[in-house]
């Protein structure tokens, strides 16, 4: 399955991946985690993007687009991938068609989260997330067994420099201007499944397979 995960910050994209991830036997390619990544290792990448994802705003295209040619170029992603956060842009949207078409593959489908900008503020600032396997928590939603560890790993749970609220509003302009019309780039061509992102973590799972379909129809 070929798959891209869409929608605000806070949305629940990385919560949702995960699941869908685990179901469908294919790459999580976050190109947010990849920036963090790339920023915790002071990579050329990760000194570039740092300064424009600490105030909100998108990484230029040309770096990011780069990242996301390299990595589907990378063997797990032949029967398939979930690309998270990619594209955010019109320009990011018509480089990804270039790859696909020289791949020679097809987007089964874009899985919209659906979700109110008011709630996503609250979602962000109590997020917490595992430094060591990036399992994504909440203070209130998703409390982890222990408080500041993570239970899958043990690792210590940390808060995004990006999820403070001055910078999801910023974050969250963007989005509205510069990725909600990749949305409607997908919707022309008729590929968004849209599935409410509020409500139960498990509930929106259920919701997101009956769009996506089991996975044999994929085998
Ligand atoms: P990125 O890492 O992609 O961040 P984002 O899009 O702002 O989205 P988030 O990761 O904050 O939210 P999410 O939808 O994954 O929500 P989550 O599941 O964690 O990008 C960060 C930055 O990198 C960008 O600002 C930009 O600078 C740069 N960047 C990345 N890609 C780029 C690109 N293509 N081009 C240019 N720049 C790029 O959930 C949030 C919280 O809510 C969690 O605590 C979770 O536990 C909780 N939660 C989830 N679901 C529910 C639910 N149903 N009910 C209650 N709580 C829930
Ligand atoms: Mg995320």
């Amino acid at each position: 399955m070929r798959l891209l995960i869409m929608g605000a910050p806070g949305a629940g994209k990385g919560t949702q991946a995960a699941l869908i991830k685990d179901y469908y036997k294919i790459p999580h390619i976050s190109t947010g985690d990849m920036f963090r990544e790339a920023i915790s290792k002071q990579t050329k990448v990760g000194l570039e993007a740092k300064s424009y994802i600490d105030k909100g705003d998108l990484v230029p295209d040309s770096v990011t687009i780069e990242l996301v040619r390299e990595r589907l170029l990378k063997d797990d992603c032949k029967n398939g991938f979930l690309l998270d956060g990619f594209p955010r842009t019109i320009a990011q949207a018509k480089a990804l068609d270039q790859m696909l078409k020289n791949l020679e593959i097809k987007l089964d489908a874009v899985l919209n989260v659906d979700i109110d900008d008011r709630i996503l503020i609250e979602r962000i600032v109590g997020r917490r997330t595992c430094s060591k396997c990036k399992e994504s928590y909440h203070m209130t939603n998703k409390k982890p067994k222990v408080e500041g560890i993570c239970d899958l790993c043990g690792g210590t749970l940390i808060q995004r420099v990006d999820d403070t609220e001055e910078t999801i509003k910023n974050r969250l302009n963007v989005y509205h201007l510069q990725t909600e019309p990749v949305m409607d780039y997908y919707n022309n061509q008729g590929l968004v499944k849209s599935v409410d992102g509020f409500g139960d973590i498990e509930k929106i799972f259920e919701k997101v397979k009956n769009l996506l379909g089991g996975i044999d129809d994929f085998n």
